[in-house]
């Protein structure tokens, strides 16, 4: 059987940076209680759509594998925050790249998107019907935003992260099948209920979204649910949790993460973590953290690597894969976004504005 293995990887980080004392400068909330809850100390805002930071992220993982765009023949790009809904985020990112032979799709998963994605390039590689597959995690969370709530306002940030998955030619490594699923009886604890065909198109405060989180609920849930896949992914892929060289867990909250680790008995020495760096990028926590840990000389030729995740749906799932030989890029590339030098609290200062107009009542 052919087995998919990881051949590329890059991420896009906007430059513009959000502290949390910055939000304290408008909400009431400290660097503490962040900190604390969260474990998220500063994230980024994107002033592009999600396609030009996929593009980003992408351009990167296709030179770190060595391949055209013009050779990709599947493009996924798992987002909740597509530019368009039509066409596709997905076939604005094949254009940008210039994938011209590539069948194109956005998968809405939330944050588990990349981890669903993960398992759809497998199917798709491994059942030889597309051999290279760019799969990308982007997102602009920020933009869902209302300024006005510090439950929410502090937890997210913009990014993207990529992958490139090829058949491979090393036996040992590869994709495992993994562990996918939906927990619809949590689903109203995180909804962003006016975007899209059940919105009441001609009432309502436009330009503004009611983002209904329950955060505990949802605490709750996480902490359940991703341990669950985590422990049936290892299961499939019959892999012992002590055997696991790195995990690369969603990154939503430290809490949940400790929660992950302590369950499957490791150490967090084993955890790839960067929330305080990025905060929640939804889809993209995982390729970001993933590209970062190889960066950083965390996954080494052979390493066993567990990804686990949780959003919205409320969808959970978890991938075990084993790495190839290489851990080093074929080649770079010198994509970046278009410099901004404004900072994350300057580019949000209209949309903080706006959300205040909204909340005041009269
Ligand atoms: O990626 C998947 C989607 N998201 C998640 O997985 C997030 C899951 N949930 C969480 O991470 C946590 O529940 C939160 C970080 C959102 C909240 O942490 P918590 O420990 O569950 O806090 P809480 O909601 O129980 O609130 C505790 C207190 C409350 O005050 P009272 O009622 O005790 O007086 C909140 O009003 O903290 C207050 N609070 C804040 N205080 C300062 C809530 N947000 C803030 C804030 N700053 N930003």
């Amino acid at each position: 059987m052919t087995n998919a293995v990881i051949t590329g990887w890059g991420k896009c980080t906007p430059p513009s940076v959000l502290t949390n004392h910055d939000l304290a400068t408008f909400l009431d909330t400290s660097d503490e209680w962040i900190q604390a809850r969260t474990g998220i100390q500063e994230r980024r805002i994107s002033n592009v759509a999600v396609s030009d930071m996929a593009e980003v992220a992408a351009r990167h993982a296709l030179a770190c594998a060595g391949v055209d765009a013009a050779d990709v023949d599947l493009v996924i790009l798992a987002t909740a925050c597509p530019d368009t809904m039509v066409p596709s985020a997905a076939a604005r990112l094949q254009k940008l790249l210039g994938a011209h032979q590539a069948a194109v799709l956005d998968m809405n998963a939330a944050c588990t998107g990349f981890v669903y994605g993960l398992s759809a390039a497998r199917s798709a590689v491994v059942a030889g019907d597309h051999q290279t597959v760019l799969l990308v995690g982007a997102e602009k969370m920020t933009w869902y935003l209302d300024w006005t709530h510090r439950d929410t306002a502090v937890l997210f940030g913009d990014g993207a992260g990529a992958v490139v998955i090829q058949p491979g030619e090393d036996a040992e490594a590869g994709i495992f099948s993994g562990a996918l699923g939906c927990d619809y009886e949590g689903q109203d604890a995180l909804k962003i209920p006016d975007y899209g065909t059940s919105d009441d198109r001609y009432s309502g405060p436009k330009g503004k979204f009611t983002f209904q989180f329950d955060g505990r609920e949802i605490f709750k849930r996480a902490v359940v649910g991703m341990g669950n896949a985590a422990v049936r992914a290892l299961e499939k892929a019959g892999i012992a949790a002590d055997e696991i060289d790195l995990v690369v867990p969603h990154q939503a909250n430290i809490r949940i993460i400790e929660a992950l680790v302590n369950r499957l008995k490791l150490p967090m020495s084993k955890v790839m973590i960067n929330i305080q760096k990025y905060g929640n990028t939804s889809a993209a926590t995982i390729p970001i953290a993933l590209c970062e840990a190889v960066e950083e000389g965390r996954v080494r030729p052979g390493s066993n690597i567990l990804t686990a995740a949780f959003g919205a749906g409320l969808t959970w799932g978890s991938m075990v894969l084993r790495w190839t030989r290489r851990v080093r890029p074929v080649a770079t590339s010198q994509a970046a976004l278009p410099p901004c030098d404004r900072s994350g609290l300057e580019l949000l200062s209209e949309a903080i504005g706006h959300s205040r107009r909204l909340a005041t009542p009269g």
